[in-house]
């Protein structure tokens, strides 16, 4: 029998290429000019090639998702840059699980100011405070009040010569008109995977280096971002990435940029109750004990069974030392970075009216306890995440079919309220969970493919998932002998990216 590529003679697009629909235009582009303002607060001029809503899959289920922007300097301070060897910053916009198109982007900074960290979250979440606002104004009033501005990152990523890629993904809520979720996991991670298997098809006409990809997101957007730097290669995707006519190219990534990843979903129940289970809510209300003390204990089993050890030397990690592993490598560092770059005066200020922390020869410390009391009110009801009656963006995360929302943990499944006489999991949920979770590809199956390097960012007030999961997340890539760079930024809450300078400086570094 023929095969197809033997009965499509004559059509190839181009030179030495068997891409077909997938193969990249380079002339396709709009010439547009922005003012990137950077972290000492100096003014840039980017002039750049706007690539946009390309179809990165040759059987796209949704195109207006499962397409992707490109962003190429050109001209920085009016002086000629050659992207053409760069680092490609390669920048999800996904928050809550949610869909995320780039169809209406406009490629100009500013605007309705996404959330900064290299993507976006949902609307709601905490808006970051400290990193300075890009202001960007369009050379050529092209402008598009309806958003898609590139985030602080993306627009430090172009001014510092790097190549900007946005991929769009399917999300959690998509239905079809058969009433069919197909956003629903494992969508979103494949999704990515086939975005970053067109760029690399597509080496040598995409600008750019594509052994130098580097992945950024936050929250959902940071734990798809962590996913996909740990999953580089693996064969457990083929069948979904075969299904989207996705490239036959590697879809490993060289290094992940990941802000307060909401990850490690199906442990992330029993770790929020070890960390927030004590916190009341915003309501004044303390969370149901009895369950709160059932995860805790799953938690404690969980971190057992990772046998993890601690960066720098810290022992192996457990429910038992965790909380100081958090205060001396993490909370009491990330204050006294805070309190170090205060004014004296501004500092005796922050220190009168936060008396649980001492300030001694240059250095914070307090307990725990104090810590928890400080950070207040949990942002989540108990469960958090594998809600009994089935509430949360993770049960419609784990939808299939025409059903919104399943359980994925057992525990979930034998607590349910809404009337289900299954008190088993679906028997499909094992393997979505193996897609979904960056640590099954670091500790359960070291993946040789996975990203080297590692740049994780989680503020210490941020309550949307523990402060574990992306301790956890580094301590497994670190213990594999990977290059981990993390840091909580103090008293930030979620989404937070107050240091987009430093990331920028660190692909420089990784990628150099
Ligand atoms: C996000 C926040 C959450 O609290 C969550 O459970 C999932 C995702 C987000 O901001 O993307």
């Amino acid at each position: 029998a023929l095969s197809a590529r033997a009965s499509s003679s004559g059509t190839s697009p181009s030179a030495g290429s068997d891409l077909g629909a997938l193969t990249f235009d380079p002339d396709a582009y709009t010439e547009l000019t922005t003012t990137v303002t950077d972290t000492a607060g100096t003014e840039h001029s980017v002039t750049y090639h706007f690539w946009k809503a390309i179809t990165y899959v040759a059987k796209p289920v949704d195109e207006k998702y499962q397409s992707l922007n490109v962003s190429v300097p050109v001209k920085v301070d009016g002086t000629a840059v050659d992207a053409s060897d760069a680092p490609i910053l390669f920048a999800n916009s996904v928050g809550g699980y949610m869909p995320s198109s780039v169809a209406d982007a406009t490629g100009i900074g500013g605007g309705s100011g996404g959330p900064m960290g290299g993507g976006g979250a949902p609307s709601g979440s905490a808006a970051p405070t400290a990193a300075p606002s890009p202001s960007a104004s369009n050379a050529t009033g092209n402008t598009n009040p309806t958003g898609g501005a590139l985030s602080t990152n993306q627009l430090l990523a172009l001014a510092a010569g790097y190549v900007v890629v946005e991929p769009g993904a399917r999300g959690r809520t998509l239905k079809n008109s058969a009433g069919e979720y197909y956003g629903v996991a494992p969508a979103a991670i494949v999704d990515l995977k086939a975005a970053v298997r067109y760029v690399r098809a597509n080496k040598g006409r995409v600008p750019g280096n594509t052994d130098r990809i580097v992945s950024a997101g936050t929250s959902a957007g940071g734990a798809l971002s962590s996913l996909l730097g740990a999953s580089g290669d693996s064969p457990i995707y083929a069948s979904y990435l075969k299904e989207i006519g996705a490239a036959d190219a590697s879809d490993a990534i060289f290094a992940t940029g990941a802000w307060c990843p909401i990850t490690d979903l199906e442990h992330a129940d029993g770790s929020y109750e070890w960390n927030w289970g004590t916190n009341a809510t915003s309501a004044g209300t303390v969370v149901d004990q009895t369950v709160s003390k059932e995860l805790r204990a799953q938690f404690a089993e969980y971190q057992a069974t990772l046998k993890l050890k601690g960066l720098r030397g810290f022992g192996t990690l457990t429910a038992r030392n965790y909380d100081e592993y958090l205060v001396k490598q993490y909370l009491e560092p990330s204050a006294t970075t805070y309190l170090a770059a205060l004014s004296d005066s501004a500092r005796a200020t922050y220190l009168a009216a936060n008396t649980f922390i001492t300030w001694k020869n240059g250095k914070a410390s307090f307990s725990w306890a104090d810590f928890l009391t400080h950070v207040g009110a949990r942002k989540k009801n108990v469960p958090s995440f594998d809600a009994f009656d089935l509430s949360t963006g993770e049960n419609n995360e784990f939808g299939a079919g025409t059903t919104i929302a399943r359980h994925f943990t057992a525990y979930g499944q034998k607590n349910d309220t809404t009337g289900l006489t299954n008190k088993r999991l679906d028997s499909d949920i094992p393997e979505l969970l193996r897609l979904m979770n960056p640590m099954y590809h670091l500790v359960d199956k070291p993946n040789s493919g996975r990203s080297k390097h590692w740049w994780i960012r989680l503020g210490t007030k941020d309550s949307d998932t523990s402060l574990t999961v992306s301790a956890n997340l580094a301590a497994a890539a670190a213990g594999l002998g990977d290059d981990v760079n993390h840091l909580y930024y103090w008293d930030q809450g979620h989404g937070a990216n107050t240091d987009p300078g430093d990331f920028i400086q660190w692909i420089a570094k990784v990628t150099g």
